[in-house]
């Protein structure tokens, strides 16, 4: 499935009609709130492009419920779509990037979110429902302007009872930015490279129709010691996903967010089991070897070969 303002898919995804259908499978861009869709009419619905769901995070989460054979499964994406996921993940020794939860219940006042703020280094706010880095600011926690820019972003979102994360600004990400490794079916397909996406002072807003801020990424090739870290978020991830067990088939897709320290090993950024960009345009052989999974995917189910992408 896709979004309404991306009726066609992102175009990274539109090869992938044609790569199913030299193997035999109908599929065709679907939007995900479209109201005259029937979803009994697909035999699986792969989520690609659902950007505009976190403002309607309630809605898209019974969408999901809804659909008979989604993938990635409806409780992997209420599980993956709040990243609140990371703390669960951290709570069992899992290195994430360090997070302070600011709950909209607890109805700080702007002083307590000021004493909350890292008090040297630069620092992040945005919220734990996010994609696109929407609404996601970088702050200089020593510039008096900048702290207040953070304590409105920060009081804003919680007006609008959304729960807000507070993070230190990781350097290494400007350094030598993240690496974003792709999993097919629990495999390891290829890895990306995505450079920093704040400046300093930087706050994304979205405003309209805006998606995401456009991201610039690269071919990566991914070490061992990352693959490994990605394998081991992941292996996390599958024992901790309620209704999972270790044993249930692994994910469709995944996208492991990795940060690399400059000493030490790489702490996890965010774990992407909903709708991530997969990138297999930057990599030989991922476009195949997505279709051919989303293939053996359809083969668990009954007999008939008719895909939503949304
Ligand atoms: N703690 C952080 N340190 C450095 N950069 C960050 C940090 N948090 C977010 N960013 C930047 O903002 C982008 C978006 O944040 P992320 O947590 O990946 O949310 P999403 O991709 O879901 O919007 C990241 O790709 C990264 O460039
Ligand atoms: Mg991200």
């Amino acid at each position: 499935m896709t979004c309404s303002e991306l009726p066609e898919l992102d175009p990274e995804d539109q090869p992938l009609i044609g790569a199913l259908a030299d193997r035999g499978a109908e599929a065709s861009a679907v939007v995900w709130d479209d109201p005259d869709v029937d979803w009994s009419d697909y035999d699986l619905a792969v989520i690609r492009s659902t950007w505009d769901y976190t403002t309607r995070h309630r809605e898209f989460l019974e969408w999901a419920a809804s659909v008979p054979r989604l993938v990635n499964p409806p409780n992997v994406i209420r599980w993956a779509s709040d990243k609140h996921y990371l703390q669960g993940l951290a709570d069992h020794g899992l290195a994430v990037v360090e997070t302070t939860w600011l709950e909209p219940s607890r109805n700080f006042d702007k002083r307590a979110l000021h004493n909350r703020f890292p008090a040297r280094e630069d620092f992040v706010i945005k919220p734990a429902i996010s994609a696109g880095s929407l609404e996601t600011g970088r702050y200089t926690a020593t510039d008096a302007d900048s702290r207040r820019f953070a304590i409105e972003h920060a009081h804003r979102l919680l007006s609008e009872g959304r729960s807000v994360m507070v993070q230190r600004y990781l350097p290494e990400v400007d350094a030598a930015g993240e690496a974003a490794l792709i999993f097919l079916h629990g495999t390891f397909s290829h890895a990306v490279h995505k450079d920093a996406m704040l400046a300093p002072g930087e706050e994304v807003v979205g405003e309209g129709d805006t998606l995401y801020k456009p991201e610039s990424m690269s071919p990566y090739r991914a070490s061992a010691v990352e693959i490994e870290a990605a394998q081991n978020a992941l292996a996390f991830a599958r024992a901790r996903i309620p209704g999972r067990s270790p044993a249930s088939r692994p994910l469709l897709y995944a996208r492991v967010d990795l940060v690399t320290p400059r000493s030490g090993d790489p702490v996890l950024m965010e774990l992407e089991l909903v709708e991530p960009s997969l990138f297999c345009s930057l990599a030989p052989g991922a476009l195949d070897r997505f279709a051919d999974a989303i293939m053996a995917e359809l083969r668990m189910g009954p007999d008939t070969h008719n895909i939503a992408l949304a």
